[in-house]
């Protein structure tokens, strides 16, 4: 049998009326830039974080380094977030000129606010919890701790659209939020494509100019800006695809709970705690002789991934910064032992029946 890790074509053959709908609407209206299916997706988007507004941008990562121009986050300024994340979180701290700080994160693979606490310097202006995986970050300590010590919370909930903590939806506790319909993400673009959610208006005005080259109206500008919007035709096939979303969500949440039936006591499955309600952008089994096990899957025709397998502090790219390893050892000792197995909506019962039968024959 085989189990792709994601199923991108078969998506696309199940929605294909409405995808060439939706992209045969832009070019009839022809309003490829900031067009109708823009604005259509951001008021969606708002309404379904709880937030009063949302601004498309051209990815998850610019949604990030908007939400920080946007915040006057810059040189001489730490931003605090987690070492295990895709490298997009720090980068693009790192590409508003700020400084990327980095607190380990707990067994659930989220950062650990006590641990965020530790590195709160003067110069930290914000913190940045990672829904990872598409579970929250403990926010109600993280959000505290903001609070006491003034800092902007900005989350990057690329993964996490749909992501419950204690009621709220994810991208709706920060000042600015992240999101990322990245191909790959559960509510995906054809393409590069990303969201802020904000419900402060001043910020929601800056992000809009900053996305469109700075442009308050169609001639004048007060700041320099990008160019980071997202594009009508990548809004109009995700606004397609948004009704599909609750669906989607529930068809990834029945197969986590079937993995965790299957595999539990086995190998580590990610908990799922009662105030919380996750999205599995990724199912992330933590296991001992990992590399063999997904080589083991590969062999029985079962394609997995690892989300990620070097922590963010020990790339070339963060020498600068100082770590090395050692430094935050649940992410340096998780990096060595996850696994994420296939969890995409479109998966049948008997395929993951069958990867968890491969699993337990690997272990026996
Ligand atoms: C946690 C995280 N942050 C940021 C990003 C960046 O999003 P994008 O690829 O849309 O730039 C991604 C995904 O790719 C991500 O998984």
């Amino acid at each position: 049998m085989k189990v792709p890790y994601i199923d991108l074509k078969g998506q696309h053959a199940s929605l294909k009326r409405e995808i060439s709908s939706a992209v045969d609407k832009v070019f009839r209206d022809s309003d490829f830039i900031l067009g109708k299916s823009v604005s259509e997706l951001e008021r969606k988007f708002a309404a379904y974080c709880g937030t009063r507004f949302a601004a498309g941008v051209n990815s998850g990562t610019d949604a990030l380094f908007l939400a920080m121009k946007a915040l006057g986050i810059g040189p001489g300024d730490e931003v605090i977030t987690a070492p295990n994340s895709f490298l997009a979180s720090a980068s693009s701290i790192a590409a508003a000129g700020a400084r990327p700080v980095f607190a380990d994160v707990r067994d659930d693979m989220n950062i650990d606010p006590a641990r965020i606490e530790e590195r709160v310097t003067p110069r930290t202006k914000a913190v940045m919890p990672v829904h990872l995986t598409g579970k929250p970050a403990d926010m109600d300590p993280i959000m505290e701790l903001a609070r006491k010590r003034n800092l902007h919370v900005i989350e990057d909930a690329a993964q996490a659209v749909g992501t419950e903590y204690r009621g709220r939806r994810a991208g709706s506790f920060g000042i600015l939020n992240a999101f990322s319909l990245h191909p790959l993400k559960t509510l995906n673009a054809s393409g590069d494509g990303g969201m802020i959610t904000t419900d402060s208006e001043p910020l929601y005005r800056k992000c809009l100019a900053l996305r469109n080259i700075g442009l308050k109206n169609r001639q004048e500008s007060d700041f320099w800006g990008y160019n980071s919007r997202l594009d009508t035709l990548q809004a109009a096939i995700v606004g397609r695809k948004f009704g599909k979303l609750g669906k989607w969500l529930a068809q990834r949440r029945k197969n986590a709970a079937l993995y965790r039936k299957l595999l539990d006591g086995v190998v580590e499955c990610p908990r799922e705690e009662s105030f919380e309600k996750c999205s599995y952008h990724l199912f992330v089994i933590q296991a001992d002789r990992r590399d063999s096990l997904q080589e083991y899957l590969l062999k029985n025709g079962v394609e997995t991934k690892i989300h990620y397998p070097i922590p963010i502090h020990l790339q070339k790219c963060a020498q600068d910064l100082g770590y090395k390893r050692g430094n935050f050892p649940v992410a340096e000792r998780q990096s060595q032992r996850i696994l994420s197995l296939p969890i995409h909506q479109y998966l049948s019962e008997k395929q993951i029946r069958y990867v968890a039968s491969k699993i337990l024959k690997f272990y026996k």
